[in-house]
């Protein structure tokens, strides 16, 4: 079974958990503050993308904003601060439809988890949900240098676990992520619109479509091609 995959790559927020949503709310909250409008679709562009960054982009929508440094760190954190408040009270209830199953057929079947997120909330979040214990390893914020759509997060995970990036499966909502996947060499699974994920080498519209004995038929056609 040397086409099996050895490890399974999850994004967080929008994947695991609909966080997403909450982080779209928190920024949007913050962009009004500062007399800046977004919607859904520009979202998109923040989804996988970390704190400083999204802030970057948000900030661009109106050239004659001008903050410094200090103030963006401020407005950075206010940010957060607003997304803590609404993932304050999420538990198990808030892990998106078929997940944990999914988790448990992986784990289950000896194949390798791991988190690979651009959050700095990530652990916590993951804690939140109760389902640390079937990570074998995470990567956050905190260990790379480079964010989506860069592999290093991916890349990461794998040369921690001291598996071949061709063995390893990512699965992403975001544009920026399915891009850093399959940088990486790796069979990147895409949750959501065809519209962002085009990219991906499998989509599903939703988790509860994530079914782990066709992800692995697809990863395995993937993987035989010349
Ligand atoms: C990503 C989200 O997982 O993490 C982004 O998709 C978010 O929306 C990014 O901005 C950084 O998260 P945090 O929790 O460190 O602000
Ligand atoms: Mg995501």
């Amino acid at each position: 079974m040397s086409q099996s995959p050895k490890l399974f790559i999850f994004d967080l927020d929008g994947v695991i958990t609909d966080t997403a949503e909450f982080h779209y709310l928190a920024w949007k909250k913050l962009a009004e503050e500062l007399g800046v409008t977004f919607d859904r679709q520009f979202n998109e562009q923040l989804k996988g993308i970390s704190r400083m960054e999204s802030l970057e982009r948000i900030l661009a929508l109106n050239p004659a904003l001008s903050l410094t440094e200090e103030d963006k760190e401020q407005r950075a954190h206010d940010k957060n601060e607003y997304y803590k408040n609404l993932i304050a009270s999420i538990d198990g209830e808030h892990t998106l439809p078929g997940i944990e199953n999914l988790l448990k057929e992986i784990q289950g079947s000896g194949i390798k988890i791991a988190l690979g997120s651009a959050s700095k909330n990530a652990s916590m979040v993951l804690e939140k949900l109760g389902l640390t214990n079937y990570f074998n390893y995470i990567v956050d914020a905190a260990k790379v240098s480079k964010g989506k759509p860069d592999p290093e997060t991916f890349t990461t995970a794998a040369d921690t676990l001291g598996i071949a990036y061709s063995d390893c499966i990512g699965v992403e909502d975001a544009a920026a992520g399915v891009e850093a996947i399959n940088k990486a060499g790796m069979f990147s699974v895409g949750v959501g619109s065809s519209d962002h994920l085009a990219a991906a080498d499998y989509i599903v519209e939703d988790t509860a479509k994530l079914n782990f004995e066709e992800i692995v038929r697809q990863y395995v056609s993937w993987k035989g091609k010349p």
